[in-house]
């Protein structure tokens, strides 16, 4: 019996790149891929040195990668570099001030357009608030802002005079930003009195108060008026951004910081214990971020970009502010909800700004699929060129849908992986050279030396399931968790000499397509066979009547583990005894015997983070009949997890 994950999942359908795709591609068929990746692991320093070239240094490097303090990476060393500069000034001085960097619109309606100029001159001049304040080089500072403009300002400030920024999504609690302030120890804030959210006003500046009530460290509080609505200002502390920047000089000249110099924080919840703050320095990143963002989206200057993510994530940080506007490229900012007013809201903005790239989540696809198709089918979406997804293995029939219904068949799709931790996408199709599959991120980015180990530390043959490493560092990776060099070594580099454990289970194909079958925490264990959530999961959303699941192990005297399903159908669908046994019968025909569930639990809605994961751990703590342990603030719907708890109680007794 294996200690190895095995895969049972068989996916046949290939969608190949069309020909007038791949003729105007950065990266034209998968032979030049194959070349382009061997040439790239063998001599990773010259791939990436030819990267970090496309990027502006103040000082060029003296080294490419010092190793020698593994796994604490010097990428660049010598070199000297600004951000803000790469972002924004580059883009102004090659003549392409005029361009727009942003298309905003906001939740109520309203909207600008800001060009490269107006971004670089509101940014020297809030750089120059901050300064203005006494914050400088090194300093830490927590945004803490809705989808507008100026969080995009707030970051590149902080970056232009060497502040290091640390974003906490909106949607986050006072406790949270209370913990993030802590361990950053952060001395200023930059928030806003609220943002829009689904028609009403979420209290950002109160929250920032009650944190404010617990931490004593912060010196400035900036307060951006968004909302009009009422807020309380400490005097002495909290000033308002418009007066900060009333009359302020919009020359704020970028100096060149080391490669290494710490660009950001980001805090990202591990399975248990206190979230990690995981720490980004500036050239490494930026040189990542931007490489990845021209060859994944095949980025050219006549597209319209669009990520639907909150600058609160990994995603928002290398995908909405450094890649792209590394880039110089032109992109969508929305500020709310995707329903609101109703669930049509994203593609009338694919249509009115002719978007040709668009980058979103499995959860939301899945969100619009159980809305219905109405929604998708009044508008334009011929402009769309380039689909992308990120955050959760996607189920093969969400891709189709997405491929059918928002791609018009026409556009390839990027399923990318990646991670708070690496910085920039690892895996994913290159548009027009990567033949897809739906579910499959599929290969490795240029530079990345991917591969699945089993225990023993061997490489896994195809189909066998085991863990995703990456063999050779990179420049975007995480240089360590902030003030917890200990757990940074442990957690990633503690189980193979010199290599880096994403903590993910996963597979390859006959092809050599990476399949990502699930966190490895989240793992099922049914009679000595190890099964990855992801398989199942997509098995069952693969049944016409269900729109979302989520499967996790109970504890079992014969299996060891017995597998529940939490299941939410689809509009209008009843849940009865008939369906869910059909459920059961459906996943047995699609996967095997072996993954058919015991138990199916239909469920309205299923417990997720903020940023759209679902959390199988609380699923397992409430199968197991356990007190819900560790960390729960990053939960977005509190009430859900009662309801569910009931649910199961009633099928598991009935
Ligand atoms: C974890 C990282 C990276 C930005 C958003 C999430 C899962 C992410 C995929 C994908 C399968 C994926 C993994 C990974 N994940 N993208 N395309 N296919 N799984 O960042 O919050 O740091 O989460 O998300 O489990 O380890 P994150």
């Amino acid at each position: 019996m294996s200690n190895n994950i095995e895969s049972l999942q068989t996916e046949n359908r290939v969608f190949a790149p069309s020909a007038e795709f791949s003729a105007k591609a950065h990266v034209k068929s998968l032979e030049e891929y194959d070349a382009l990746h061997k040439r790239s692991v063998e001599d990773p320093d010259a791939w990436w040195s030819e990267q970090a070239e496309n990027l502006f240094w103040q000082k060029k490097w003296d080294t490419v990668l010092d190793w020698s303090d593994a796994p604490f990476a010097k990428w660049f060393d010598g070199g000297k570099i600004n951000a803000s500069e790469n972002c924004l000034d580059r883009h102004v001085r090659d003549g392409k001030g005029d361009q727009v960097a942003i298309h905003w619109v906001g939740e109520p309606g309203d909207k600008r357009d800001i060009t490269f100029s107006e971004l670089l001159a509101d940014t020297c001049r809030f750089a120059n608030a901050l300064k203005a304040r006494g914050i400088k080089e090194g300093d830490r500072v927590l945004i803490y802002m809705p989808m507008v403009p100026e969080a995009a300002v707030a970051m590149l400030a902080c970056a232009r005079i060497g502040a290091v920024h640390s974003v906490v999504f909106g949607g986050f609690s006072a406790t949270s930003i209370k913990d993030r302030l802590e361990d950053s120890e952060a001395t200023a804030v930059i928030t806003a009195d609220g943002g829009w959210r689904r028609g009403g006003v979420v209290p950002l500046k109160a929250n920032v108060d009650e944190a404010l009530d617990a931490y004593e460290g912060v010196e400035t509080v900036f307060v951006l008026k968004r909302c009009d609505n009422e807020v309380t200002m400490t005097e002495g502390r909290d000033v308002w951004w418009h007066d900060e920047v009333d009359g302020v000089s919009d020359d704020c000249p970028a100096e060149g910081f080391d490669a290494e110099h710490p660009l950001f924080i980001l805090y990202t919840s591990g399975s248990t214990g206190k979230p990690k703050g995981i720490l980004h320095t500036t050239g490494g990143y930026l040189t990542g971020t931007a490489s990845t963002f021209k060859y994944i989206f095949d980025y050219k200057a006549d597209d319209v970009y669009w990520c639907t993510a909150d600058v609160g994530w990994i995603t928002g940080h290398s995908y909405i502010v450094y890649g792209p506007m590394a880039n110089g490229a032109t992109q969508v900012m929305y500020e709310g909800a995707p329903n609101f007013p109703d669930w049509d809201r994203f593609w009338q903005i694919v249509q009115d700004y002719k978007v040709s790239i668009f980058y979103t989540a499995p959860t939301a696809i899945r969100a619009f699929i159980k809305a219905g198709d109405h929604h998708v089918e009044k508008y334009d979406l011929s402009s769309l060129r380039v689909l992308g997804t990120v955050g959760e293995p996607i189920n093969p029939e969400a891709w189709m849908w997405y491929r059918d219904k928002i791609g018009g068949g026409r556009c390839p799709i990027v399923d990318t992986w990646w991670q708070t931790e690496t910085g920039c996408i690892m895996i994913s199709p290159l548009p027009g050279a990567t033949p897809t599959k739906p579910g499959t991120a599929t290969r490795p980015f240029l530079g990345i030396d991917a591969a699945i180990l089993d225990e023993s530390g061997n490489e896994c043959g195809p189909n066998e399931g085991g863990k995703l490493v990456i063999r050779k560092p990179w420049p975007s990776m995480l240089r360590t968790i902030y003030k917890d060099p200990a757990r940074f070594k442990e957690t990633y580099w503690g189980e193979y000499e010199g290599i880096y454990l994403a903590g993910d289970g996963a597979r390859t194909d006959d092809d050599g397509n990476f399949w990502i079958v699930g966190r490895l925490d989240d793992v099922l264990n049914v009679s000595g066979h190890r099964l990855g959530t992801a398989e199942v999961e997509s098995a069952l959303v693969s049944h016409a009547a269900v729109a979302e699941s989520a499967v996790v192990g109970r504890p079992h005297d014969v299996k060891g583990q017995a597998v529940v399903a939490f299941v939410t159908l689809k509009e209008g669908v009843e849940p009865t005894d008939e369906l869910s046994k059909e459920l059961r019968n459906h996943v047995g025909t699609e996967i095997g015997a072996i993954a058919k569930p015991d138990e199916v639990v239909f469920a309205p809605r299923l417990p997720k983070t903020r940023s759209g994961k679902i959390m199988r751990r609380l699923l397992k703590d409430i199968v197991a009949g356990s007190e819900l342990k560790g960390d729960t603030t990053t939960l977005e719907d509190h009430e859900v997890v009662a309801q569910l708890q009931e649910q199961f109680q009633k099928v598991f007794k009935g």
